[in-house]
C-alpha cells in the first residue's frame, strides 16, 4: 500500500493508505481527523472538506494523498487556540451557523483569508466563499461572522467571554447549577438567554470548530462499514444477485440481501410500500431501490466492493412509467398493486360555477413546478451498536434494548418503529438516539439506511456504520414534488375574489413516502392567505418510476403559493390595480375562512405583514410581492404532540430529553431557553438529547411544529421543577424527573362537515417583496413575517434568511430533472443552488401577533420562509420585462443566470 509522509497539525506523520483514496479519506479514515467533513466527495462542490495545505485552503476531496507529500497540512484541530476562539465566537455571535455541517470548511477558509487580509471587504469575503455551499443560512450571517472575526484577527480584540458568549469554550461544557461554574441556583445569566433573547446556539462553538460529532464522525471499536448497492434501472426485473465473487474481495465480511430480513421487509411512514431490499424476481420502482448492503472492515473497501456488485446484478430492463398522466391511463403498468393513483384529496364549499359566472373577471392558468433536491450537506448515515458491546451505551427504556441505533433522521420514534418491524423485534429491543444532523429540510423523514444498518449489526453482533456518498444520497431520498396546478379564479369589479377551482397533480415517484399528505397540504393551501367565498379543490397523488418525492420545506404550500400568487397578479392586471392593492382587498383576517373552511382566529397576522412592506413595494421600480401562509403542526385530523422530560443528574446538572430532532433549526437552544426562562437556571447546566424514550413520544420533526409544541411542553415541565427548586436540597433533587406535554387533538380532515373545520393547530404568515436592479438582477428581498413570538430573534431571522435563499433558488435556478426515470446529474453543482455572491441582501421584519396555542405565542418558522418567495420573484420579473412566468424554475430570467449550470440554461419553457 502507498505511504504518505507529511506534517499534520504541526506533527510529522507517516501513514499508509489504500490505493485510490483521496486526501480527505486519508485524513478522516486513516488519521482520524474529523473536522473536515465529507459533503460531496469527490465532487469538490460544497467546500465542507476544506483544509489548509502550506498556508493555502484547498478542498481535500479533490486532492490525491501524494499531493500532500512533505507538506504542512493543517485542519481546524491545528489552528492556534486564540484564532479558534475568535472564529468560534464570531460565528456563534453572528448566527453564522445552523446545522453546522458546512461551517468547519468555511472556518478553515476564513483562517487563510484573514491571515492574508485581516480586514477584507464584503465583496472579497463573498468571493472567498464561492467554493462553499451552505443550505441553511443564506450566507449573510456567515459573511458577518467573517467580517467580525476579521475585526479582531491578530490582536485578540473585543470578542471575548466577557461579551456574553457562554458557549465560547469548545469541548465538553461543564458546570453545575449548584456549583461555582454555573453560578447561582437562579442566576442572572438566564435573563440574557431566556425566551425572547438571542441566546447563543447550543454547542455552537463545537459545531463551528468541527468538534460536534455527526454520525460519520463516530467510531466504535470493532466497527464494520456498510456500503449500499442501488438499482441501476428505475423499472427492471431483478434476475440474479450473485454475491459470491464480491464476497471474496479483500476486507469484505458479509453481504446482506432481501433474504436476510427476519421481519417486515417493507417500510413507510404512512403506507408500507418501500422494501428495505428488493428481492430477486421483483421489479424495481426507482433508481434509489436498495439491492444489497456490503459489510467490510473499512469504508473504502466496502464502497469498492459495492461498486463491483452493483455492476454484476442482472436485470430484465422494462420501460419505466415517468409521466403522471401516462401512469393514470388504463393500460399503464401498475407500479404498486392497486394502481398508480395513490390518493385524492378533494373538498369544496359554495357554488363555484355560479360565482365564476357572476364574476367581473375570470382567469384560467396552468402552473408547473419542478422536482427539487434537498441538498442537505450531511449525507445520510447510521451507526448501530449491539447491546453488550463495550461502547454501546445501550440502555433502552427498560434497560434491556438489544441494539442501540444512532440515527440522523427526523423522527426518533418513527425510526424506532420501522427498524423494529424490519428486525422482527419489539420496540423495547431497539433504542434509538437522534444525533444532531447536518440539515434535513424534510429529506430525512423516511428511513434511508437505518433498518439495513441495524440488521447488519444484529446479524453480525458487531457495530456497523453506513454512510452514503453524495451520489447515493441524491439517488435514494425523496425530493420535492413536481406539480401541475390548473386554476380558474374569479373576482368582482373591485378585485375581490369570488371563487377558485384548482386541480392539482403531483408526481410522487416510486414510493408513497408522505406524498399524499404533501398533496393534501397543497390542496389546503391552494387559496393562499386570501378570503375566497367559493372553493372547489382536488389534488391527486400519482405513482411513477421517477425518484420518490416526499417532504420538503414548505410541504406542498410552496407549489400552491406560486400558483395562487400568479393568479392574484393576473387578476390585478385585469382589474387595473397593483399587486399590493389586490392582496390588501382579499387578505385573510380573524373570522374569515381559510381554503379548507377553517375560521381564522384572532392571531392571524398576515395583514400586519402585508402592511409592513407596503411602501417598499410601492416605491420600487421593479418589484414583486407575495403573501404566504403555512400551517404549523400536521393537523388535518391527526394529533400533534410535544413532550419534554427534565432529568436532574448528580452534581446538579439537567438533562433535557425530547423526541424532536435538532437539525439546525435551533430547537435544542430553544428548549434550553424555555427551561432557563422558567427556572432561572443557566443553560450552561443543561444538555439536550433526542431519544426514543417512550415518555417523550412525539411525531416527526416536521410541519414547523417542534418549537410551538416543545415550548409549551417545556414550559410545563420547567414550572414543575421550579416549584421544587425552592426549599429542596441538591442531593434530594438528584434523580428526579419532571415531565411536560402538550397535545393538540382538535383538528379535522379537510372536507369535514362541521361549522368550523379546524384543519390546523395554527399558522405562520409572511409577505415578501423581491426587488430587482436596473439589469433585472436580484437587488434585495424584504421579508415581513408574523412568527407569533420570536423565542430567539437571531435564530428566527436566520431561519427566514435561509428560507428566502432556498426560495430564490426554487424560483430561479434549482431543479432536479430526470430523463426516463434517471436523474440527469448526481452533481451538487448541477442543482442550481445560489452561491454567496449571488444571494441578495434580505431585510427581515419580525412581527409578533401572539398565537393562542403555541408556547409563549410562537407559531413556527421553519417552512414559511420560502412559501411566498417564488411568486414574488415572478411578479418582480414581470415588472422588469413584461413577461408572465408560470413554470419553475424561471431560468430565462436575468436574475437566474449566475447560479445556473450552463447545461440547464434556457430550459424553463417560460414564454
Ligand atoms: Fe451551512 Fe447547515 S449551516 S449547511
Amino acid at each position: 500500500m502507498p505511504e504518505l509522509s507529511f506534517s499534520l497539525n504541526g506533527r510529522p506523520r507517516k501513514v499508509v493508505y489504500e490505493e485510490g483514496m483521496t486526501l480527505l479519506e486519508v485524513l478522516r479514515d486513516v488519521c482520524g481527523v474529523t473536522s473536515p467533513k465529507d459533503g460531496c466527495s469527490p465532487q469538490g462542490a460544497c467546500g465542507c472538506c476544506t483544509i489548509i495545505v502550506n498556508g493555502r485552503s484547498v478542498m481535500s476531496c479533490l486532492r490525491k494523498p501524494e499531493s500532500a507529500e512533505g507538506m504542512d497540512v493543517t485542519t481546524l484541530e491545528g489552528v492556534p487556540q486564540e484564532k479558534r476562539r475568535i472564529l468560534a465566537e464570531a460565528f456563534v455571535r453572528e448566527g453564522g451557523l445552523q446545522c453546522g455541517y458546512c461551517t468547519p470548511g468555511i472556518v478553515a477558509r476564513t483562517v487563510t483569508l484573514l491571515d492574508r487580509d485581516p480586514h477584507p471587504n464584503e465583496a472579497r469575503v463573498r468571493k472567498a466563499l464561492s467554493g462553499h455551499l451552505c443550505r441553511c443560512t443564506g450566507y449573510h450571517r456567515i459573511v458577518d461572522a467573517i467580517l467580525t472575526a476579521g475585526g479582531t484577527w491578530g490582536d485578540g480584540g473585543p470578542l471575548s467571554k466577557a461579551d456574553g458568549h457562554p458557549h465560547s469554550d469548545s469541548g465538553p461544557r461543564r458546570g453545575s447549577f449548584f456549583g461555582e461554574e454555573c453560578g447561582l441556583r437562579r442566576g442572572s445569566q438566564a435573563h440574557a438567554t431566556g425566551v425572547g433573547s438571542s441566546s447563543p446556539r447550543y454547542r455552537g462553538a463545537d459545531h463551528a470548530m468541527g468538534e460536534k460529532d455527526y454520525i460519520a464522525d463516530m467510531t466504535v471499536d470493532g466497527m464494520l462499514h456498510g456500503a449500499v448497492v442501488l438499482s441501476r434501472y428505475p423499472r427492471a426485473r431483478v434476475l440474479t444477485i450473485d454475491t459470491s465473487t464480491v464476497g471474496q474481495m479483500f476486507g469484505v465480511e458479509r453481504i446482506l440481501t432481501a433474504e436476510d430480513v427476519p421481519g417486515q421487509r417493507h417500510v413507510g411512514l404512512i403506507r408500507s410500500d418501500w422494501p428495505v431490499f428488493v428481492a430477486r424476481g421483483e421489479v424495481t420502482r426507482c433508481v434509489g431501490d436498495l439491492m444489497a448492503l456490503v459489510l467490510a472492515d473499512s469504508r473504502f473497501a466496502a464502497h469498492r466492493a459495492a461498486e463491483v456488485l452493483e455492476e454484476s446484478i442482472q436485470y430484465e430492463v422494462l420501460n419505466p412509467v415517468t409521466d403522471p398522466d401516462t401512469a393514470l391511463e388504463p393500460d399503464a403498468p401498475e407500479i404498486h398493486d392497486g394502481g398508480n393513483l395513490l390518493d385524492v384529496c378533494a373538498f369544496g364549499r359554495g357554488d363555484v360555477d355560479a360565482a365564476l359566472s357572476a364574476s367581473a373577471f375570470v382567469v384560467e392558468q396552468t402552473f408547473v413546478t419542478q422536482r427539487v433536491e434537498h441538498a442537505f450537506l450531511e449525507p445520510e448515515a447510521c451507526l448501530a451498536v449491539p447491546a453488550g458491546h463495550q461502547d454501546s451505551g445501550a440502555r433502552g427504556p427498560a434497560g434491556r434494548a438489544r441494539l442501540k441505533v444512532y440515527t440522523q433522521g427526523q423522527g426518533v420514534h418513527e425510526d424506532q418503529r420501522q427498524i423494529a418491524s424490519v428486525l422482527g423485534l419489539s420496540l423495547g429491543d431497539v433504542e434509538v438516539e437522534l444525533i444532531t444532523n447536518g440539515g434535513a429540510f424534510g429529506g430525512k423523514e423516511d428511513l434511508s439506511v437505518q433498518a439495513q444498518t441495524a440488521l447488519a449489526s444484529l446479524l453480525t453482533g458487531r457495530p456497523v456504520r453506513t454512510v452514503l456518498t453524495r451520489k447515493q444520497s441524491i439517488q435514494m431520498h425523496p425530493k420535492r414534488h413536481p406539480m401541475t396546478l390548473h386554476y380558474v379564479a374569479g373576482a368582482d369589479a373591485e378585485g375581490r375574489l369570488t371563487a377558485i377551482r384548482a386541480r392539482i397533480m403531483g408526481d410522487t415517484g416510486g414510493y408513497a413516502s408522505v406524498g399524499m399528505k404533501v398533496l393534501e397540504r397543497a390542496a389546503g393551501h391552494s387559496c393562499g392567505p386570501y378570503r375566497v367565498p367559493a372553493v372547489d379543490v382536488e389534488a391527486r397523488t400519482v405513482y411513477t418510476n421517477n425518484p420518490p418525492c416526499g417532504a420538503m420545506r414548505g410541504f406542498g404550500a410552496n407549489q400552491a403559493a406560486f400558483a395562487m400568487e400568479g393568479v392574484m397578479d393576473l387578476l390585478a392586471e385585469q382589474v387595473g390595480i397593483d399587486g399590493y392593492d389586490i392582496r390588501e382587498r382579499n387578505i385573510l383576517g380573524p373570522g374569515d375562512r381559510f381554503a379548507t373552511g377553517q375560521i381564522m382566529s384572532g392571531s392571524c397576522g398576515i395583514r400586519q405583514t402585508l402592511e409592513a412592506v407596503r411602501e417598499v413595494y410601492k416605491n420600487a421600480p421593479y418589484a414583486g410581492i407575495g403573501c404566504g401562509i403555512k400551517n404549523t403542526g400536521i393537523g388535518n385530523g391527526m394529533d400533534d404532540t410535544g413532550r419534554l422530560l427534565i432529568r436532574v443528574l448528580d452534581g446538579g446538572r439537567l438533562e433535557l430529553l425530547t423526541g424532536f430532532t435538532e437539525m439546525g433549526q435551533g430547537l435544542f437552544t430553544v428548549i434550553q431557553q424555555v427551561v432557563g426562562e422558567e427556572t432561572g437556571l443557566s443553560p450552561e447546566c443543561m444538555t439536550v438529547r433526542a431519544t426514543s424514550d417512550p415518555r417523550v413520544l412525539c411525531g416527526m420533526t416536521t410541519a414547523s411544529r417542534a418549537t410551538a409544541l416543545m415550548t409549551a411542553a417545556a414550559q410545563t415541565a420547567a414550572r414543575k421543577l421550579t416549584l421544587d427548586l425552592e426549599g429542596t436540597s441538591p442531593e434530594e433533587l438528584a434523580g428526579r424527573e419532571y415531565h411536560g406535554e402538550y397535545i393538540c387533538d382538535f383538528t379535522v380532515k379537510p372536507g369535514a362537515e362541521v361549522e368550523n373545520p379546524v384543519t390546523h393547530m395554527t399558522f405562520s404568515y409572511a409577505t415578501q417583496v423581491v426587488i430587482l436592479d436596473q439589469e433585472g438582477r436580484l437587488e434585495r428581498v424584504v421579508a415581513a413575517h408574523d412568527v407569533g413570538k420570536a423565542i430567539n430573534p437571531l435564530q428566527c431571522a436566520g431561519q427566514i434568511e435561509g428560507g428566502v435563499h432556498m426560495g430564490l433558488g426554487y424560483a430561479l435556478s434549482e431543479a432536479f430533472p430526470c430523463t426516463d426515470g434517471q436523474p440527469d446529474s448526481f452533481l451538487l453543482a448541477d442543482l442550481g443552488i445560489l452561491k454567496a455572491k449571488d444571494t441578495p441582501p434580505v431585510e427581515v421584519i419580525l412581527i409578533e401577533v401572539p398565537d393562542e396555542v403555541g408556547g409563549y405565542g410562537s407559531k413556527g418558522i421553519g417552512e414559511i420562509g420560502l412559501v411566498p418567495t417564488a411568486g414574488a420573484v415572478a411578479g418582480a420579473l414581470f415588472t422588469f420585462d413584461g413577461k408572465r412566468r408560470f413554470r419553475l424554475p424561471m431560468t430565462d430570467a436575468p436574475a437566474a443566470a449566475p447560479s445556473l449550470p450552463k447545461s440547464r440554461r434556457d430550459r424553463s419553457g417560460n414564454v
